[in-house]
């Protein structure tokens, strides 16, 4: 199986575990978006339940698939959230934001019971950090906040890192549905993520970030064997049943 293949694995594999009732938040990116297609023709069969989205990318996606959709406002408490990474780390530790939707994705993921994360096999690691932390930050005084952020990254890692403005096609600031603007950090390997997280979150000016630490319980990830289970204690068991 190549990457993508793996993703749809995945994928359909986790939308096997929406139950009728249940609410159910729909994660961002390409993974996420073979959960939503698999979502969208379980609904077609019968299926009741209600999604919310975790990016207007995914909201139009449901939408167009006749999935009923609630926001979070109306469904504060969620039975399971089903989302993709960027990296997946020891004790299901992770980076996600690569697509923009850290911040939702966030609030989804603790407003819900359980998250269950999948991805194809490049993006389970020893590590995390090889892949760029996404930082999303206020635009407002924007220089001052990167300033800080820099400093802030050179005192934990230890060494200069490097922090980039991610823009769009179009060569402006890439803006997050929320408005808001996102800085990569390049910090190549994170030792402690709880750590680090604690610390960015206190920096003003910084909304949020992509570390996402004790809040998966369960990744499904594709290998070119098919899909294996990893717990949060890293047993690894092989998913075809
Ligand atoms: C979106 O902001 C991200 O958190 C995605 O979940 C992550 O980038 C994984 O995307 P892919 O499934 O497209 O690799």
């Amino acid at each position: 199986m190549n990457a993508t293949d793996q993703k749809r694995a995945a994928a359909e594999r986790a939308a096997a575990l929406v139950q009728d009732g249940m609410r159910v938040g729909l994660g961002t990116g390409s993974t996420a978006a073979f959960v939503v297609e698999a979502l969208g023709r379980r609904v077609g069969e019968g299926l009741r339940f209600r999604g919310v989205p975790t990016s207007e990318a995914t909201r139009r996606q449901a939408e167009s698939l006749s999935i009923p959709l609630a926001t979070l406002e109306e469904e504060p408490e969620l039975d399971l959230v089903i989302d993709g990474a960027d990296e997946i780390g020891p004790e299901l530790a992770l980076i996600k934001g690569g697509g923009g939707a850290l911040l939702r994705e966030k609030l989804v993921a603790v407003a819900s019971r359980r998250m269950v994360v999948i991805a194809d096999a490049s993006k389970q690691v020893a590590r995390l950090g090889r892949f760029p932390l996404p930082v999303e930050v206020v635009p407002f005084g924007f220089e001052t906040t990167r300033r800080r952020l820099a400093s802030f990254l050179r005192e934990a890692a230890g060494r200069p890192v490097e922090t980039v403005l991610r823009r769009g096609s179009d060569g402006a600031p890439f803006l997050t549905d929320g408005q808001h603007w996102i800085v990569d950090a390049h910090m190549e390997a994170i030792e402690d993520p709880a750590r680090l997280a604690a610390g960015l979150k206190a920096l003003l000016g910084v909304v949020d970030h992509g570390l996402f630490v004790a809040t998966a319980g369960l990744a499904l990830i594709g290998t070119p064997d098919g899909v294996i289970e990893v717990g949060k204690d890293g047993r690894t068991t092989r998913g075809d049943r």
